[in-house]
């Protein structure tokens, strides 16, 4: 740990504009410039230029990027009760409203206490039969041979769980509606995330974009306030997530309200497709990329299932599996940054760095997992990372896909048995290879995508076929 303090003057970060600070290089190569951030300190310091420190009539307005894991340690866990999240653009407010990701201090604790035992590990492994089973029906629809959209696959698949772990019920149909909706806010995010005018331009205000975003949200709020009004008539009791919602009582022993029930269901349907299916997505880019890795996943897919679709208890023997999906998201973390956090009163980080009151803090896994000081390497994909005696050496909190502290993710158990039961069943029955000639990047909106579809191309598995063994 360093001997001396850095106050906030003294940080220095790569060269900004005057006016517009960081983002019009944000706006032209954001994951680009997050890993480029790395080589001015552990803690940097972007200016954000005059026009929002004049709208801010806040002189000295920075942001900060945190590179060091012991910071993001002092930020997210030892001195959290100093941060809050940072203001969201309109239309993340308006998706989420008062959704346990963007609530704060006592009603946020109250939000997390109700959610934590639904998301506990025990509770969670009751899904298995479910996530299989819908797995294993994707896959009965593949054909030999025919090529697939595997984001589009993967998004599906995961909304059809998710709306049961909510509703208890199928989607069916509506699933195109809630995904157009959510491709149609994901747009407009970036959009507002990118310009200073569209993020100050009201909903309201009837742009063809606007117009359409409207349209889609009204959709899908009507989809879900017709399955609380239904469940308010039913007489039985479910245990899904709406079936806790409604049974939930405030401080004053009342029940929620109808838009407090709609802010958290939205939450967990948006916070809890998205992010797995470009989890899943990216895992079967790397291995349609690395054969010994796919090669030797194969095997023991094989070794521990046979023929037959996981169970719970096969969970724990699929080791590398498991190692896989943890590179998967060390390398492409779905949630690619944290929301921002502000810092109350000034803070004193372990770094030495010194962060002014109201500093605005980044913390972005994408480019703290690519950090060859945390992970030799860092680019190269390789499983052995999470190896038990591998993760052993990894330094605390250089490795965060699923945030930490008091807003750790909720659903990280859930998301994380999702992912290896989904890799087991399609592995056992199919091979993916990626159609020749795409390139595909990362494109960071609120999760990290491709910026193409992904096409790839499905070969099913003869029972008896094994992986041929790559050296
Ligand atoms: C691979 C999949 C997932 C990843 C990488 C992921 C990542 C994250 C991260 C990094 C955060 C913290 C954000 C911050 O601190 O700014 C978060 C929060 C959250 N996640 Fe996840 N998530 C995943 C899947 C899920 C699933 C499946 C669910 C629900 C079923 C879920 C529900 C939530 C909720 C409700 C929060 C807010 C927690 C709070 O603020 O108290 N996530 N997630």
């Amino acid at each position: 740990m360093p001997d001396q303090k850095l106050s906030s003057l003294t940080l220095s970060g790569p060269p900004v504009s005057r006016w517009w600070g960081p983002f019009p290089e944000l706006r032209r190569d954001t994951l680009g410039f997050f890993l480029r951030c790395q080589t001015y300190g552990d803690v940097v310091k972007l200016p954000m230029g005059l026009v929002i420190a004049l709208l801010l009539r806040k002189r000295d307005a920075a942001t900060y990027v945190l590179n060091h894991p012991a910071d993001i340690k002092h930020v997210l866990v030892t001195n959290q009760d100093n941060y809050q999240k940072g203001m969201v653009p309109p239309v993340e407010s308006r998706i989420f409203g008062l959704g346990v990701l963007h609530t704060e201090r006592d009603l946020h604790h109250r939000q997390r206490r109700l959610f934590l035992p639904f998301f506990h590990g025990n509770h969670v492994t009751a899904y298995t039969d479910l996530i299989t089973s819908q797995a294993r029906d994707m896959v009965g629809g593949w054909e030999d041979g025919t090529t697939v959209d595997i984001e589009r696959e993967m998004a599906h698949l995961t909304l059809s769980i998710i709306w049961r772990l909510l509703f208890g019920q199928e989607i069916g149909s509506e699933s195109t509606i809630v995904r157009e909706a959510i491709a149609v806010g994901q747009g407009l995010i970036k959009t507002q995330y990118d310009s200073l005018l569209a993020s100050i331009t009201p909903l309201w205000v009837p742009t063809k974009v606007h117009r359409t975003f409207n349209r889609g949200l009204h959709a899908m709020e009507a989809m879900i306030h017709r399955r609380i009004e239904e469940r308010r008539t039913a007489s039985e009791r479910h245990d899904d997530l709406l079936g806790l919602l409604l049974a939930a009582r405030d401080t004053d022993g009342g029940p929620l309200t109808h838009t407090e029930i709609r802010d958290q269901l939205v939450t967990f349907l948006l916070a809890g497709h998205e992010t797995t299916a470009n989890a899943l997505t990216w895992t079967w880019l790397l291995l349609s990329q690395f054969r010994s890795v796919r090669a030797r996943l194969t095997r023991e897919i094989h070794e521990v299932l046979g023929d037959r679709l996981p169970t719970t208890a096969d969970v724990p023997r699929l080791r590398y599996t498991k190692m896989v999906w943890e590179e998967s998201i060390r390398l492409y973390p779905p949630a690619w940054s944290l929301h921002t956090r502000v810092g109350r009163a000034e803070d004193h980080l372990p770094s030495g760095a010194v962060l002014p009151p109201g500093a605005w803090v980044f913390i972005c896994p994408w480019s703290v997992h690519r950090n060859a000081r945390w992970f030799s390497d860092p680019n190269r994909f390789d499983p052995e990372r999470f190896s038990e005696e591998a993760k052993r050496t990894h330094t605390p909190y250089s490795y965060i896909p699923f945030g930490a502290g008091g807003r750790r993710c909720l659903g990280e158990s859930f998301a994380e048995l999702e992912g290896l039961l989904i890799l087991a069943t399609v592995t056992s029955r199919f091979r993916l290879r990626l159609v020749d000639g795409q390139t595909i990047l990362p494109d960071p909106v609120m999760t990290l995508r491709p910026k193409v579809p992904v096409k790839m191309i499905v070969q099913r598995l003869d029972a008896h076929e094994s992986e041929p063994a790559v050296v």
